[in-house]
């Protein structure tokens, strides 16, 4: 293929892409991952308009908790009202466009900009604008809110204010876990990542268990092995496959795992689901933890990945025993991500070469497949789902 591809030509490419069966399917198309036009693309028509996950409900316990995250090209607030509902705002000033926050933390209950300190409420509105005329009224001023929606216990945010709900798009997921209760977990780490490469190269390698017997030889391998997954239908707004456990194994610490939750059947508490909720949010779910990313394209080969695990409120143990634990989960999934991060690099110069050639796809890649689709169909306007 041609490294430089015009963007009409890598659009039809992509459409063609998408409408290979399931059967003769093949890898994506590399341009798709290099090209800066078509992140352009992206972000107009995909992270400027769908949602996007921003953490958990339990990290904005308190009136006042925030984080300042990114989405597409818009610095946003998301933060816990004094009403105690979730918000997500424009974190750029209404007078001159400096940001306003950084970071997380808990606000004293008011907003105040570090360039000239006009002051917002934390519901967006302008309370405070010094040094300024009388015919200024700042009643009229206030931070464009965006969308928020809670599900499982997830936050996600559209830059859309009139956006579709989230939650019938992901029935079929929230049905297929409903006796985990993920709502129930609790936020215990997170880490905030710069990776280098394309955002859908790593969305790729996370919702594929076709290289987990390769990569993870020693690690997810002997627990999670890659001939006991099984990909499952997807739909227009996920992907979703079960990874079979080996009873009595575990990667994550260096013991067997324990059930904490007697909801589950014999067969769920084997089984790990892992789903993709298009565009950006990937998890994997046992009884006992969830270990999960959010990725925003930084630019064609860095990607922002802001992952984590939350655990079971009896999967914990007390005391000291908790420190060790959370240590070990730590290091296990940060050893995992030290598998992936080289190949998924590599991945992303290689798609620049000349060679570069999109080969045909295992049936254990079928939600690289449903992925491609869901790009075709938000990206190409001539893709009509078969
Ligand atoms: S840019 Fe915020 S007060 Fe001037
Ligand atoms: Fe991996």
């Amino acid at each position: 293929m041609t490294p430089n591809m015009p963007l009409p030509d890598l659009l039809e490419a992509v459409r063609r892409n998408a409408e290979l069966p399931d059967d003769c399917a093949e890898a994506t198309p590399p341009q798709v991952y290099t090209s800066p036009e078509f992140l352009e693309l992206e972000r107009d028509k995909i992270f400027n308009k769908e949602w996007i996950c921003v953490g958990r409900s339990d990290e904005f316990a308190n009136p006042g908790d925030y984080r300042i995250t990114t989405i597409s090209r818009d610095e946003v607030i998301v933060l816990r009202d004094r009403n105690g509902a979730l918000r997500a705002m424009s974190n750029i000033c209404r007078h001159r466009m400096m940001s306003l926050l950084e970071g997380g933390g808990t606000l004293p209950g008011k907003i105040t900009c570090p360039y000239h300190a006009w002051t917002y409420a934390l519901d967006g509105q302008l309370i405070g604008a010094p040094h300024m005329r009388d015919n200024f009224d700042k009643r009229n001023c206030r931070l464009p809110q965006f969308a928020v929606e809670e599900w499982l216990g997830w936050v996600y945010v559209n830059l859309n204010p009139q956006a579709e709900a989230l939650a019938p798009r992901l029935a079929p997921i929230a049905e297929r876990l409903a006796n985990y209760n993920v709502t129930s977990y609790r936020t215990l780490f997170r880490v905030d990542e710069i990776w280098d490469t394309n955002w859908k190269i790593l969305f790729q390698n996370f919702m594929e268990p076709y290289h987990l017997f390769a990569v993870h030889t020693t690690t997810v391998e002997p627990a999670l092995p890659t001939r006991l997954a099984f990909v499952q239908e997807g739909g227009p707004g996920f992907c979703l496959y079960n990874q079979g456990r080996m009873p009595g194994v575990a990667y994550e610490y260096g013991e067997a795992m324990q059930n904490p939750n007697p909801a589950l059947t014999d067969e769920e508490t084997n089984t790990v689901p892992l789903f993709g909720a298009f565009p950006a949010h990937v998890a994997s779910i046992s009884p006992e933890r969830t270990f999960w990313m959010s990725l925003m394209p930084v630019d064609v080969a860095k990607v922002r990945v802001f992952w984590g695990v939350d655990v079971h409120p009896n999967a914990m143990p007390e005391g000291s025993e908790r420190a060790e634990r959370i240590e070990a989960l730590k290091a296990s999934f940060h050893a995992i991500n030290d598998e992936d991060k080289p190949v998924t690099t590599a991945i992303a110069q290689n798609a620049k070469a000349l060679a570069a050639e999109p080969g045909r796809l295992s049936p254990k890649e079928k939600t690289i497949w449903d992925f491609q689709r869901y790009l075709a169909r938000m990206l190409t306007d001539r893709f009509v789902l078969s």
